[in-house]
């Protein structure tokens, strides 16, 4: 491919293109997801192997152009689900990170390779601050490793990406040699962040504007936005910029990232493709697939999407005031700027309850984003079947969090809540009776605590002994009314380790317990993978 070619089919163009206004003329941006990479560095996302490869099959099919699966030398497990995620790719180029060391690219190169189409993006820090503290190097030093790092990455691939880290607070003159000693050794994409979100959009757009220009081999490259979100200025910033110029955009769905997050993916390019009057530019990503990525990616990460989020949130599409809702019922577009079916929001009067069928669930789980494999579903209707058992009405809310907790509790599991017994009450200390399989085995114990949750999550501990801190405990209320299902977070960390678990229940605690276990579980894993030798928690 060569630079400034859009990375999408043809076909892929169109079906994303659906909008009447587009004109031909309109200029391809391409989309960069992160969301596996940036997004998996937000304290407490990561993601197991199989969520990563789930995340991957859905950016690839929904038209995402460049793929950054992960950064390859952080671990054996990055880089194995870099090369998996390399070797089932279809239509996405699949890039991996590396800093700018001979080994990190070797590496990187090696797990990309398998890839229909490769990249590596390789990046180091040009800014004073981070030149002086964190490299302890002299300028010319960083400029001649610009150009090191960049051949050695394009002895893999021919398609190299290469990063100014803290581009945005870096001195013009000297990110304009770095630009083009990086383009002399052969970078093809040229990417400037807003490593630190600090930017505004008219200084991003004239800096992109000025190191084009001022650049001598600067045409020979696509340049690329990367914007963090401190100030909420992610998005604009990142609009701005391919104003300025650049042809590349980095984002994450739901705008997963460092601190604040990323640009939005979804907020990208839905303002791109309804302000196409002002914003002439096209992007290969399907629409519709937005809500199911959201969903898909809140679920897997245990990060919950905010209400008000645009796009992708609960009430991105509800009108509660009488005077919106009588205009709604004239003509949508008094209110409405998008259609929620262009972002995958199917509006469905499906009831369900008891006495529907595998089929209806699965009908519903689709019109609801979710696609769940074979075993996955049959736990997913076991569940639901209980449910609605349980509660007269099974809303839209409470499947979602049936779902979204059975995601969170699935696969490589040590330990599994079986039954949970609490006394509880104005006698104090609250008692509770735990039975959990650990490794195949049942074990039962009791703890007394300050509370029923208290008394529950020591009983927990009895049975696996481990010495994580809790560091988040929430409950929400999925539905209104007193039979409604309570849906818990829960995060861990343990030895700089953070993870995330959800449970949702009818019975607040069974429902905390759940998500006590499952951040348990996938904070265990992710020791194992760090330190295979370590078995941080044990059953007693
Ligand atoms: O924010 C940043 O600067 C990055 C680079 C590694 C591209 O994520
Ligand atoms: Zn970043």
């Amino acid at each position: 491919m060569t630079a400034g070619t859009p990375a999408g089919t043809p076909e892929d163009t169109k079906a994303a293109n659906t909008n009447s206004t587009v004109s031909s003329e309109a200029e391809h941006v391409r989309i960069f997801d992160t969301t596996l990479r940036d997004g998996e560095q937000s304290p407490g996302a990561s993601m197991t192997f199989e969520e990563k490869l789930q995340v991957a099959e859905l950016l690839d099919e929904m038209g995402v152009d460049i793929i950054e699966a992960g950064f390859p030398i952080a671990s054996t497990g990055d880089f194995e689900s870099v090369q998996e995620i390399a070797r089932r790719s279809k239509n996405s180029i699949i890039a991996g990170l590396s800093r700018a060391a001979f080994n990190d690219i070797d590496r990187c190169g090696e797990a990309v390779k398998p890839a229909r189409q490769s990249r590596i993006h390789t990046f180091i820090s040009t800014s004073p601050i981070h030149m002086k503290y964190k490299l302890q190097m002299e300028p010319e030093a960083v400029l001649q490793h610009v150009a090191d790092s960049v051949g050695r990455a394009r002895k893999w691939v021919d398609d190299v990406e290469w990063s100014a880290e803290d581009g945005t607070r870096t001195e013009f003159e000297f990110l304009c040699r770095c630009v083009e000693a990086a383009i002399k050794a052969g970078a093809t994409t040229i990417n400037i962040p807003d490593t630190v979100g600090y930017t505004t959009p008219l200084e991003y757009k004239d800096l992109f504007e000025r190191v084009r220009a001022n650049v001598p081999n600067s045409d020979k490259a696509v340049f690329s936005v990367h914007c963090h979100n401190d100030l909420g200025l992610a998005v604009a910033n990142s609009l701005a910029g391919v104003a300025g110029g650049a042809r590349q955009i980095e984002c994450t769905i739901n705008g997963l990232g460092e601190r604040a997050g990323n640009a939005a993916l979804e907020e990208i390019v839905m303002a791109i493709r309804t302000r196409h009057d002002v914003l002439p530019y096209t992007t290969s990503i399907k629409p519709h697939y937005l809500m199911r990525a959201s969903k898909l990616v809140s679920a897997v990460t245990n990060f919950p999407v905010q209400y008000n989020k645009a796009i992708v949130g609960k009430n991105a599409f509800a009108h509660e005031s009488g005077i919106h809702q009588d205009g709604m019922l004239k003509n949508a577009e008094t209110y409405e700027i998008m259609k929620p079916e262009d972002v995958g929001v199917k509006a469905t009067s499906l009831v369900m309850g008891k006495h529907s069928g595998r089929h209806a669930f699965r009908e519903k789980l689709s019109d609801l984003g979710f696609e769940l494999g074979d075993n996955a579903f049959a736990d997913a209707f076991r569940r639901f079947k209980d449910l609605a058992d349980r509660k007269k009405n099974v809303y839209d809310e409470d499947i979602e969090a049936l779902v979204e907790d059975e995601i969170s509790t699935r696969g490589d599991e040590m330990a599994k809540v079986i039954a949970l017994t609490v006394i509880a009450g104005t006698g104090g200390p609250q008692k509770a009776i735990i039975t959990m399989e650990v490794d195949g085995q049942h074990i039962t114990k009791e703890a007394n605590g300050d509370g029923p949750v208290d008394a529950t999550f020591k009983a927990i501990r009895t049975v696996v002994p481990h010495d994580a801190h809790l560091a988040l405990y929430q409950v929400n209320a999925v539905t209104e009314g007193t039979d409604a299902q309570a849906e818990v977070s829960v995060r861990l960390e343990a030895g700089g380790r953070i993870a995330t678990g959800k449970g949702a229940d009818t019975d607040t605690l069974v429902a905390s317990a759940r998500a006590y276990v499952s951040a348990m579980n996938r904070l265990a894993q992710r020791m194992k993978s760090s330190n295979p030798q370590g078995g941080a928690l044990k059953a007693s």
